[in-house]
């Protein structure tokens, strides 16, 4: 079946159409119109410019996603929308919308979890992956383990407490001048650096499956400006390098805790961060070492996109998922 999906709970309106089946799992189109650029010169995502950037995306990028499949609405037999979580304003967009779209034509709507969409951007890159397996989500608002138990049902079995690992790669790469979001230039940097010239705090907590990645955050931005104000030079590489092999490390441990509570051999890691390559380095070598199977999107489907809703969506619409009129947005 063809299903047409929509995401915009934060800065990329996106629109996909993905066939999928009991045996094929397929991207015919994945639009993207992000507003990076724009909040890049507030340094983080501005709300209110969001949902006006959306309303101006969504319509286009419907027909370029339908034109590039080659399909027309008639072919579509289902829309998918995120309804959360996400920034209420951003969310209302798409799931206003999918609504109008999905109800003037006929079509069955499906809500979809944001994050769950993460999850399910794996099953698009790994065709052979299926439930139940243990799942880390790491993106710009979220960091969660979770227990998938089927397609459509996972436990929370361990989060972060404060920020999200995102939020601290872009937070570091903002005090080091890196342009917003920071986390794929400080990837790139922390490559070239010697990982173990700084001591960073770890995001790890002991003895739950928990992360705190504010303490991590605050030191990073206290060592460069401590640096700055003594008007000593700075090496970026390592301050990038010694932060991402704390970060790396922890998850590391975490991941192997969590296979060892869940009993579980197959890891996904999600969520924008999951482009990371440290820390995709560190989880295949522990899974290498445990003889679990490691899973990831492939680098294009990590960040938010509608494809990743759109195989969710499936999912959820086999279980017999459906929006009526009233659905509504939710931010958390
Ligand atoms: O999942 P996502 O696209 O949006 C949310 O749902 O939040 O995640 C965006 C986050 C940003 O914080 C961005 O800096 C981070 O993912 N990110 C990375 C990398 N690529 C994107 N963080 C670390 N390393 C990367 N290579
Ligand atoms: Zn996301």
């Amino acid at each position: 079946m063809y299903i047409l999906s929509f995401e915009s709970s934060c800065d990329e309106t996106a629109c996909a159409v993905c066939e999928m089946s009991d045996t094929s799992r397929t991207i015919k189109s994945n639009i993207v119109a992000s507003q990076v650029d724009t909040h890049a010169l507030y340094g983080g995502v501005v709300p209110e410019i969001a949902s006006r950037a959306h309303i101006e995306a969504i319509s286009k990028i419907t027909y370029e996603a339908l034109s590039q499949a080659n399909l027309t609405l008639k072919d579509i037999d289902a829309v998918a929308v995120t309804y959360g979580p996400g920034l209420i304003g951003a969310l209302l967009v798409a799931v206003n919308f999918a609504k109008s779209l999905a109800f003037a034509n006929n079509i069955p709507l499906v809500p979809v979890d944001h994050i769950k969409g993460h999850i399910a951007a794996a099953y698009l890159t790994h065709k052979e992956l299926k439930p139940p397996f243990l799942a880390l989500v790491m993106s710009g608002g979220h960091t969660s383990f979770y227990d998938v138990k089927s397609y459509t049902s996972l436990d929370e079995i361990g989060s972060t407490r404060d920020d999200a690992a995102g939020e601290c790669f872009d937070k570091a790469g903002r005090v080091l001048g890196l342009p917003y979001p920071g986390g794929h230039a400080m990837d790139i940097l922390a490559s070239k650096g010697n990982s173990d010239a700084i001591r960073f705090p770890s995001p790890s907590i002991k003895d739950s499956l928990d992360f705190s990645f504010s303490g991590l955050k605050t030191s990073v931005i206290n060592y460069v400006n401590t640096k700055n104000q003594k008007g000593e030079q700075i090496c970026k590489e390592d301050v990038a390098a010694s932060f991402t092999k704390v970060i790396a490390e922890a998850v590391q441990s975490k991941v192997d805790e969590a296979l060892l509570k869940t009993g579980y051999d197959k890891v996904v890691l999600a969520g924008g961060v999951s482009a990371n390559s440290h820390i995709r380095k560190a989880i295949d070598s522990l899974c290498k070492k445990r003889g679990a199977h490691f899973f990831a999107p492939e680098i294009s489907l990590c960040g938010d996109n509608a494809a990743m809703i759109g195989a969710q969506g499936y999912y959820e619409f086999i279980d017999g998922v459906r929006a009526n009129e009233s659905l509504n947005a939710f931010p958390s």
